[in-house]
């Protein structure tokens, strides 16, 4: 990671056109998603290059089953917490269904509060080709966008589950269209959620936006993940492409499960046990 850009020990603010240059340079980009202040800190603190307040603080922290009940309170609410904790990283908030696909001007105005109102730098929209006047809006407006395909999460009902896009010719080709659109609308990267190694390695050499891959394989110029899966604070979630670096949740357990122990006992708080005369 080159200090200039980017770097854990860099003064610099990443921006949205940072990433093409990475891209250009070789250079792999970290993206984690990120849904409170003091993880924030964490993650910033940590080096991660782009924090994603993702949609998926509806399955990860607010206990639903998808991103689809997410709403933009709750995205301006999450969002603004993570904005005061990151002061290097490139913050990119997802806009929740029906925030943006209903018409471009709604879009603005929707993205536009997330700007005004939580200090995030960037959006994220699912979608290819059929939102690329939707990004041309945002963009001409001042709004940098980040784009989504392959498994787009908000779409889980249309794809009947969560599966591997793009398997046969004609619905990789139509990805590759889709990323094409979206990089002449103007997004200054795209997101390729469960797509094959070798289609994101193909729209990776297609298109001159940097490729952030979630289970997309090794040839993305980026990767993302869910935090809370990085970490072992969804242990029941056991997804292929996710490998967990912590085991956070058994540890929150243990503690809380030894203070409670501690208190049961009058071992905590410590002092004279003798009860006063
Ligand atoms: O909401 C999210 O976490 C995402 C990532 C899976 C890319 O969109």
């Amino acid at each position: 990671m080159s200090k200039a850009v980017s770097g854990k020990n860099s003064p610099t603010r990443i921006t949205a056109p940072m990433l093409q240059k990475m891209k250009e340079r070789g250079e792999k980009i970290v993206m984690l998603t990120c849904y409170d202040y003091p993880t924030a800190r964490l993650v910033d603190e940590a080096g991660v290059d782009v924090i994603l307040i993702g949609d998926s603080l509806g399955d990860n922290v607010l206990g639903y089953r998808n991103t689809i009940p997410v709403t933009m309170e709750d995205m301006l609410h999450h969002t603004r917490a993570v904005c005061l904790g990151a002061h290097r990283a490139l913050t990119i908030a997802d806009m929740p269904f029906l925030s943006y696909q209903i018409s471009p001007e709604e879009a603005l105005r929707n993205a536009g509060r997330l700007l005004k109102e939580t200090g995030v730098q960037s959006v994220k929209i699912e979608g290819g080709t059929a939102f690329a006047p939707t990004v041309r809006k945002l963009v001409t407006a001042g709004i940098p966008v980040c784009g989504h395909i392959g498994l787009t999460p908000q779409s889980v009902n249309v794809f009947g589950g969560f599966r591997v896009q793009g398997r046969n010719e004609e619905s990789a080709e139509r990805l590759v269209q889709d990323a094409c659109a979206l990089s002449e609308a103007g997004v200054f990267a795209i997101v390729l959620e469960l797509v094959p190694d070798e289609l994101a390695r193909r729209i990776t050499k297609t298109v001159p936006v940097p490729t952030i891959g979630i289970g997309a394989g090794p040839f993305c110029d980026g990767q993302v993940q869910v935090f809370h899966d990085l970490v072992g604070l969804n242990p029941s979630r056991t997804l292929r492409h996710v490998k967990r670096y912590a085991e956070a949740g058994a540890l929150i357990r243990d503690a809380v499960a030894a203070y409670a122990a501690e208190v049961r006992e009058s071992l905590f708080p410590p002092g004279e046990k003798t009860p006063d005369a």
